[in-house]
């Protein structure tokens, strides 16, 4: 049975409570970090083996079933540097396979997103069904022991979460659930079954992919970097720091516009832009997008939320409707984040408050306008002799964490002894399940 979502969230609430007051030391016996060395941001061998341990072998967010409605949709997604088709199939499963042709490894799908009937190969027309089973090889009569059966698209892992598709390329990957653990449980209150699709934004950024994320890891910065957004809206000093298993975390930043003297408490009055921007409601306290998920508890409507879904997704979740961050490498030292965008369940039709919509988006592409501003500086002194290791403190110790984990999936060995992290959070992670 495990941990109830109730008593996580009392936990958090009061860790929030201590943070407010906290005027010394980091508590629980937490120690500085050792430094996490620059060159695992500029290091191309290290690069390599994120590819092969991470892009290769992790559970990654590829798409919404509402991009896959009808059986014979299919998306050909490229984001983890493989083609691979996703498809709803026949039997209104969704599967994934490799975009290789069994026979001389053409491709079966060029177009970015379809509906079909059959994948018919692009070279000498071997066809697949939606299946991916080989069912028409042309001349057949020039093959005297063509076993049809031994040459199926090759199938990719594909696991829903509620309406969220992910892909491993890894058949040996531990179940996606398995892998969320008690994050699947927290994030029931979201219902992810019911979750729409709203539209996706890209941005490319000049710095390696973990730059880029690790900006969206903690909130020390928002003073500096968003004085007159984000900072009007939380207050970083209540911030909470929660290590899950599996490379998975936490950050709640309390929402100030719902504060009071005890920190907590819920006080109606006003929001922002910025507020608006994450769905917090505006001065009004009203969101533009206004459907909300009404089964979200206090703690994501008092605080921003946010979650960190190892290895490359960032979330600030919200009962309004919420983005996933996702940070991409596109080489060594560039990337690319896109911003997926979900909304409560609005029925049947088109999405409704579509201008609403825009507005929000527009709203925190200004934030994010803030970070990646920021970001490609900071890439460059990595590339500097004089940039020597990162140190990080209690409250980025989430950044610290996921590097770890990058580490333990990529298997100690084989990591260049001046990339590697030492394995110190361990302790800190919570057992909840
Ligand atoms: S490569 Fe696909 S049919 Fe020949
Ligand atoms: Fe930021």
């Amino acid at each position: 049975m495990g941990i109830s979502t109730e008593k996580i969230e009392k936990e958090i609430l009061k860790r929030s409570l201590e943070e407010f007051n906290r005027t010394n030391s980091p508590p629980r016996g937490f120690e500085d970090l050792p430094e996490i060395p620059a060159e695992r941001y500029i290091n191309a061998e290290f690069n390599d083996l994120e590819k092969e341990a991470i892009w290769n072998k992790c559970w990654l967010y590829a798409a919404h079933t509402d991009q896959l409605k009808s059986p014979g949709d299919y998306i050909l997604w490229k984001d983890a540097g493989v083609p691979i088709i996703i498809v709803r199939s026949e039997d209104d499963e969704i599967r994934a396979f490799y975009n290789t042709c069994r026979h001389r490894g053409s491709s079966v799908v060029r177009e970015n997103s379809g509906n079909t009937t059959r994948f018919v190969c692009q070279y000498h027309s071997w066809a697949y069904d939606l299946s991916g089973k080989l069912d028409f090889v042309p001349d057949s009569r020039d093959w005297k022991s063509l076993d049809k059966s031994c040459k199926n698209l090759i199938p990719v892992r594909c696991e829903l979460w509620g309406n969220l598709i992910f892909i491993n390329q890894n058949i040996e990957a531990m179940a996606l659930k398995e892998n969320l653990g008690v994050v699947d449980k927290i994030l029931g209150q979201f219902q992810l079954e019911k979750i729409r699709y709203v539209g996706k934004r890209s941005w490319e950024v000049n710095s390696n992919w973990k730059v880029c994320q690790d900006a969206f890891m903690e909130v020390y910065h928002l003073n500096t970097v968003h004085p007159d957004t984000v900072s009007q809206l939380l207050d970083h000093k209540g911030a909470v720091m929660v290590l899950l298993l599996n490379g998975h975390s936490i950050m709640t930043t309390p929402n100030r516009s719902k504060l009071s003297a005890d920190g907590l408490k819920v006080d109606e009055s006003g929001g922002s832009d910025a507020s608006n921007a994450y769905g917090s409601g505006d001065s009004q306290g009203k969101s533009g997008t206004p459907l909300e998920i009404e089964t979200v508890t206090e703690l994501a409507r008092n605080n921003n939320l946010s979650f960190n879904f190892f290895p490359n997704i960032v979330t600030p979740l919200n009962p309004s409707g919420f983005p996933f961050l996702q940070f991409w490498p596109v080489t060594l030292n560039t990337c690319r984040m896109d911003v997926h965008w979900f909304s409560p369940n609005w029925g049947e039709g088109e999405l409704p408050n579509k201008k609403a919509w825009k507005e929000r988006m527009d709203l925190f592409d200004e934030i994010l306008l803030e970070d990646t501003l920021n970001i490609p500086w900071i890439q460059k002194s990595l590339e500097s002799p004089g940039f020597k290791g990162v140190p990080l403190n209690y409250q980025e110790r989430r950044i610290y964490y996921t590097h770890q984990e990058i580490d333990k999936v990529i298997g100690d060995k084989s990591i260049p002894e001046k990339c590697k992290v030492e394995p110190v959070l361990d302790k800190f992670v919570e057992n909840w399940s």
